[in-house]
């Protein structure tokens, strides 16, 4: 192992899931589906306090709350995220801003989300993701299976060994940083993926990174090569380009936007699989099922529960007039478990299930950019797994342990110990 491998390894092996959700906003929640099916028969839009940060306030005596009106049924969901004239996302920009800068993208109404938007996309484009599957996502994921294998063990735990390691990699390959980098990059990176838990350490490291990635624009504006990056500071779209603060802000939004909600997704689909052997091995049988698998385990289990967003004009909705300027939060996470949409097994993982659209990845203009990388992703990392891990399973021997899937805004496994025929 190089030493820039065992730094990185360092880094991954003082990684502990649980602690992920200790006073943070992800939310010390085991299942909150029961209380959001109860709100959607009962209360359906219904204004409500939130707590941000537990003993958040500059003191440490008060909390640091948000009221808010919660929305949580598929259709109304779905209604304030389309219409983005009555529901701004200037309520995203001041929570993300702080971290990522004034312009990122998701916090941007129209006409600056559009341009901002067009200019971006021609980095994520089909051809791009066709390469960074088989050159940059299999193989990297291949590497982390080796080391799992090298052990010679047959047991892992794939969140710290395996999920929580992969999309950081992916977004640096995408990225184009040079692989002596990577050390650093992952330490503000993972620094500022927990942001929620320590604001200190995360806005520090969100600094460290914009200087670094203002180093890497400025090389790749001279000298462009084929990665995102040179992409960014090339994009035109008529005679419109992005200034050098919007690409450093999407370069950092790609780290929370990109790595966290994939490494939650991933696992929440191998905990659907490891708690369905008998679906786990239908999907083994028909890689066709792969698809409708993906989808499902995103629907059952979306890594993130909420969005935000704020009322621009007075508007009716479930019955609930919402004033202008309060703060709305749609819950994606419920309207997923619409029992009007997914009937009565709306609760339960099905990779059977009759296909329909789901709104883990938002809807309207800001749906999510990487959708198709996220996919992707998953599907090449899961197939990896299961190709070479034969026999997966859960391990009994460490059931002690607990494993669930954990959390309120955002949810994953807490573990995925797991034994396999070495
Ligand atoms: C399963 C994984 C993912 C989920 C569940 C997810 C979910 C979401 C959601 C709900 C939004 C909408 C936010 C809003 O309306 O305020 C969003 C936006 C976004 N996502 Fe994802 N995402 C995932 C993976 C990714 C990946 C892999 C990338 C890129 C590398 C990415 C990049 C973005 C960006 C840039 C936006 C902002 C789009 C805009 O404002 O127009 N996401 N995502």
């Amino acid at each position: 192992m190089t030493a820039d491998e065992a730094a990185i390894a360092e880094l991954y092996d003082n990684f502990d899931a649980g602690a992920q959700f200790e006073g943070s906003v992800a939310g010390n929640v085991r299942d909150p589906y029961p209380e959001l099916a109860r709100k959607r028969r009962e209360s359906p839009v219904e204004g409500r306090t939130m707590t941000l940060f537990a003993g958040g306030a500059a003191d440490g005596s008060e909390d640091v709350t948000q009221d808010a009106f919660w929305v949580y049924r598929y259709d109304d969901v779905s209604a304030v995220l389309r219409d983005n004239e009555s529901f701004s996302s200037e309520s995203v920009r001041e929570m993300m801003g702080l971290v990522m800068g004034p312009y990122v993208m998701v916090g941007l109404d129209e006409p600056d989300h559009k341009r901002h938007r067009n200019l971006v996309a021609q980095a994520f484009r089909q051809r791009a993701l066709q390469r960074w599957d088989g050159d940059l996502v299999v193989p990297i994921a291949d590497q982390l299976l080796d080391r799992i294998l090298a052990r010679g063990t047959g047991e892992a735990e794939l969140v710290r060994d395996f999920t929580y390691r992969l999309p950081v990699q992916v977004i640096a390959g995408i990225l184009g940083l040079p692989p002596g980098d990577y050390p650093k990059f992952h330490k503000w990176a993972l620094a500022l993926i927990n942001v929620t838990a320590d604001p200190e350490e995360g806005i520090a490291a969100s600094e460290s990174l914009r200087e670094y990635f203002a180093d890497v624009c400025e090389l790749r504006r001279k000298d462009p090569r084929d990665d995102v990056i040179s992409d960014l500071v090339h994009a035109e779209v008529d005679g419109e380009r992005l200034d050098e603060e919007e690409i450093l802000s999407f370069c950092r939004l790609l780290l929370p936007a990109g790595a966290e909600t994939t490494y939650r997704a991933t696992g929440n689909f191998l905990f659907g699989l490891l708690s369905n052997p008998d679906q786990m091995a239908a999907l083994m049988a028909d890689p066709g099922l792969m698809t409708a698998a993906i989808e499902e385990s995103i629907r059952w289990e979306p890594p993130l529960l909420i969005v935000s967003r704020r009322a621009t004009r007075d508007v009716e909705l479930g019955g609930v007039t919402i004033p202008a300027g309060a703060d709305v939060v749609p819950s994606t996470g419920s309207a997923c478990h619409d029992e009007t949409r997914w009937g009565d097994t709306s609760e339960q993982f099905d990779i059977r299930r009759e296909p329909q659209p789901h709104i883990a990845f938002g809807a309207g203009p800001h749906m999510c950019l990487g959708i198709h990388l996220a996919r992707m992703e998953m599907r090449a990392t899961v197939d990896r797994i299961l190709t070479r891990l034969p026999n997966l399973r859960f391990d009994p021997d460490r059931a002690g342990t607990d494993p669930h899937i954990h959390g309120e805004t955002f949810r994953s496994p807490t573990g995925l110990p797991v034994l396999f025929d070495a």
